[in-house]
């Protein structure tokens, strides 16, 4: 199954919503396997983003991702990076559709709640910056044959 990496961003932890956006993706038929709250330090900051070095948003992005804690997440099912992306929504709030996290939820650009990986290369590089290989579960829901259908278990 393909894996991806979430995380709940300050205000989103800060706006007590962190419970709700979790539900979305427990909602959704996809598998948490790695689930924890952390104050993210500014090295793990400047490894996450470290495409957007240099650009104008760069700086107040890391400051504001430091800036109180994150609930970060490892994510598995089928297609699982285009799946979560499609539950964030578009970047900026205020052109994301409701319905997804960001749309549903806020209305700005740097406050958009959420993070979520743009590609399964991208997810490979985010997971191991907040994740030890062991921290994440291996396990099965019970209900996965009426989730998914075969083939697309693997
Ligand atoms: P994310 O990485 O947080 O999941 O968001 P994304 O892929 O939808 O957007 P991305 O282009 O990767 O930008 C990363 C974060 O930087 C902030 N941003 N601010 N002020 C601006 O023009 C601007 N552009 C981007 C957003 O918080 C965005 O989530
Ligand atoms: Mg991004």
């Amino acid at each position: 199954m393909e894996r991806t990496f979430v995380m709940v961003k300050p205000d989103g932890v800060q706006r007590r919503l962190a419970g709700r956006i979790i539900q979305r993706f427990e909602d959704k038929g996809l598998r948490i396997v790695g689930l924890k709250m952390i104050r993210m330090s500014h090295k793990q900051a400047e490894d996450l983003y470290s495409i957007h070095k240099g650009k104008p948003f760069y700086d107040t992005l890391v400051k504001f991702i430091t800036s109180s804690p994150v609930v970060v997440m490892a994510i598995e099912g089928n297609q699982a990076v285009s799946v979560s992306r499609k539950l964030l929504g578009a970047t900026f709030g205020f052109n994301a559709e409701p319905g997804t996290i960001r749309g549903d939820f806020g209305g700005s650009k740097g406050l958009n709640l959420i993070h979520g990986s743009d590609s399964p290369e991208s997810a490979q590089r985010e997971i191991p910056i907040f994740f030890s290989e062991g921290e994440l579960a291996k396990y099965e829901h019970a209900d996965i044959g009426w989730v998914y259908e075969e083939p697309e278990r693997k």
